[in-house]
């Protein structure tokens, strides 16, 4: 039986968190059992931001360059879980057909429909540049998502709009050539588990908050401590009261730690009598969540930079396969011909 293809993206933004892999690796991993999976690091997204300021370089001693870290994003998430025997995990830089299908595209997408992108206005809000590619960033990832005709997207709920627009596009290519050739993009989305930040547990766990905010999966156990020793909870509560957002967020990681029912209700029960003890709850937290970590992290430490290359190289030859066979099929339907040089 063919499996439906997956298809999704990930910026390489530096290290993972909690956040991400609760609320996306986790299900990326998963869905490998039940689809045919393609995963994809988005570089060339990623330059988007780079050119966001008038200040701003491609390369500047302060950032690693987008190769380096597309390569440790690589390495996480093989260390996560993500196969890359079973699925395809690649670089959508080493793929040109990405770029290609992009400007394709961008003649069939409306000029209407991405003004309309509440993530574009936002960034362009907070921009002192705003790029054209920051506009057509969706148009982009219509390409990913497309490109391997791929009918279900795993991402978070900030994305469904970008993916409204993809669904959009795919359909108007259809009608301008006259045949479904593009399926349905159906969102699925991940982050039923919002893992909130541990400094301020009123947003979401995010890396641009700062430092204390997230917990990397690749820190020192140490470190991963003191962060949870700080986190914000409530200067105890009144019986009934409803819980603070800060010791929720620490119920849900015990929870997704798989922590044995138990022990949650040994501390639910507490909470509830008034006399939990944040300072248990917090060990009991950070034990659990190592617990997980740590084969996470040795699988990480196990991998060489040229060995994450070599498995990225892998990827881009069963990933160029499918695009080339899409782009032969979209350069016959617009009226172009296939390249005259190979
Ligand atoms: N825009 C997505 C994000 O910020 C990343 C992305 C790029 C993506 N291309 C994609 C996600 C294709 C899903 C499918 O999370």
């Amino acid at each position: 039986m063919v499996k439906p293809r997956v298809f999704s993206g990930i910026q390489p933004s530096g290290e993972l968190h909690l956040g991400n892999f609760y609320g996306a690796i986790q299900n990326w991993v998963s869905m490998q059992d039940r689809f045919d999976c393609v995963y994809c690091i988005v570089d060339y997204h990623a330059v988007t931001s780079r050119t966001g300021r008038e200040s701003d370089k491609f390369q500047d001693p302060a950032h690693e360059s987008i190769s380096a870290m597309s390569v440790q994003m690589a390495g996480d998430l093989i260390a996560c879980g993500i196969d890359p025997q079973r699925s395809i995990l690649f670089c959508q830089s080493d793929v040109p057909e990405h770029t290609e299908l992009a400007w394709i595209f961008s003649c069939v997408a409306s000029h209407g429909d991405l003004a309309r992108m509440t993530q574009f206005k936002e960034k362009a809000s907070r921009n002192d540049y705003v790029s054209v590619g920051l506009f057509t960033y969706p148009v982009l990832q219509a390409a990913d998502i497309l490109l391997y005709r791929a009918a279900k997207v795993p991402v978070g709920a900030d994305q469904i709009q970008h993916l409204e627009l993809a669904r959009r596009i795919g359909r108007r290519f259809n009608t301008l050539v006259g045949e479904d050739y593009f399926p349905d993009v159906e969102a699925e989305l991940t982050d039923g588990n919002r893992i909130m930040s541990l400094a301020d547990p009123s947003q979401k766990m995010s890396k641009s908050l700062g430092d204390k905010h997230y917990v990397g999966l690749m820190e020192e156990p140490e470190a991963i401590w003191g962060k949870f020793r700080a986190a914000v909870t409530d200067s105890g509560q009144e019986v009934g009261e409803q819980m603070s957002a800060g010791v929720a967020n620490l119920f849900e990681l015990l929870t997704l730690t798989g922590t044995p029912q138990k022990a949650i209700h040994v501390f639910m029960a507490q909470h509830a009598a008034g006399n939990i003890r944040y300072g248990d709850l917090k060990k009991s937290v950070h034990e659990n969540i190592i617990r997980v970590l740590s084969p996470i992290r040795d699988r990480r430490s196990k991998m060489s930079d040229d060995t994450i290359s070599d498995i990225l190289a892998e990827g881009a030859v069963r990933a160029s396969e499918i695009a080339q066979e899409t782009m032969a099929v979209v350069r016959d339907h617009v009226g172009v011909r296939p390249p005259r040089i190979s």
